[in-house]
């Protein structure tokens, strides 16, 4: 069982959950991941580890409500505490002194930016970091990777601050003007492609963290299954970093979808018994 330190939503729909896992606190490094279960009956969710206190034990995670597990996590007190936590899981990042590295976040993607960020910055490197939403409402952690990397670019897609651009528009200008020598790209699939075609055209090495549906995280139950270079991966135990432009970004994304019907009816079922109607022979 692991305490709630805090959990608050710091956008209508985003929360910042810090949640005590000293072990997982320990010995995490950036790119790496968690699995969650609030409770007993609860699916087990991945969600990346943003930053750690190992001195603390805490974790601190940022999560995008958009179903029934991410909108229970959202309900969660300080005080209270949730079933399991397992981790840390995953390939670290590639940390290395490539040069110059563009760090680019997209939506709730910007959370696993800021470590990988920092940890560009710590190997040496000159560090580039691009953030990117669909309005300004949706931005965060500015200030922390403001102040992390050598320069900063802000974008939305409706001009509501910072440039009115798509995260490829400032990265095309970026090679424009310097030598890039590695990108990570994590955010929506659709980003994470067209950053990947983009650099492609360009001979730039890119990583990119997949979001698949993950089931157990051990490699055991198939559910993150990728198609990487022609050859079938799990996210959970290969990944979540691959090179983008080994990545089949279509099957993704077709698999992305499997559940969505599933998922609507479970988050239908959730409402209904927030309003206190048990309707649907559940
Ligand atoms: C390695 C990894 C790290 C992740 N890190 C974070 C994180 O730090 N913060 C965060 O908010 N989310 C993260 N995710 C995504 C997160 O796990 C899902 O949003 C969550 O499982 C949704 O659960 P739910 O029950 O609330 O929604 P569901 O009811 O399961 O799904 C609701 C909607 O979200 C879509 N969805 C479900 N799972 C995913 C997914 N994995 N990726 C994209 N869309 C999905 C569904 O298609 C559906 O439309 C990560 C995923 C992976 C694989
Ligand atoms: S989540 Fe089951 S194999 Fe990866």
């Amino acid at each position: 069982m692991h305490l709630i330190h805090s959990n608050e939503l710091i956008k209508p729909t985003l929360g910042r959950m810090v949640v005590e896992a000293p072990y997982v606190a320990a010995y995490r490094k950036a790119g790496q991941f968690i699995m969650l279960r609030i409770d007993e009956y609860g699916e087990r969710i991945p969600l990346t580890i943003a930053d750690s206190d190992p001195e603390k034990g805490t974790l601190t995670l940022f999560y995008q409500i958009v179903g029934k597990t991410t909108r229970n996590l959202a309900d969660k007190r300080a005080g209270e505490r949730l079933r399991d936590i397992a981790g840390p899981l995953g390939h670290p990042t590639d940390i290395r002194n490539y040069g110059t590295a563009v760090c680019i976040g997209g939506g709730i993607g910007i959370a696993p930016i800021l470590p990988i960020s920092r940890a560009m910055k710590a190997a040496g490197n000159k560090t580039i970091n691009v953030i990117g939403a669909r309005t300004k409402d949706l931005l965060i952690l500015e200030d922390e990777l403001r102040s992390t990397g050598d320069e900063m670019i802000v974008c939305t897609d409706d001009g509501s601050y910072g440039k009115k651009a798509f995260v490829t528009g400032a990265l095309e200008e970026i090679i424009g003007r310097e030598k890039v020598d590695i990108v990570v790209a994590i955010g929506p699939v659709p980003m994470m492609r067209a950053v990947s075609e983009l650099t492609r055209g360009h001979g730039i090495k890119t990583f990119v963290s997949l979001n698949s549906i993950m089931v157990d995280g051990t490699g055991m139950c198939g559910g993150c299954r990728v198609s990487v270079k022609g050859e079938k991966r799990f996210t959970c135990v290969d990944g979540p970093e691959f090179d983008g432009h080994e990545v089949d970004f279509a099957e993704l994304m077709a698999r992305l979808g499997t559940y969505r019907s599933e998922e609507a009816e479970c988050m239908e079922h959730h409402n209904c018994k927030l309003e206190g109607v048990t309707s649907h022979g559940k």
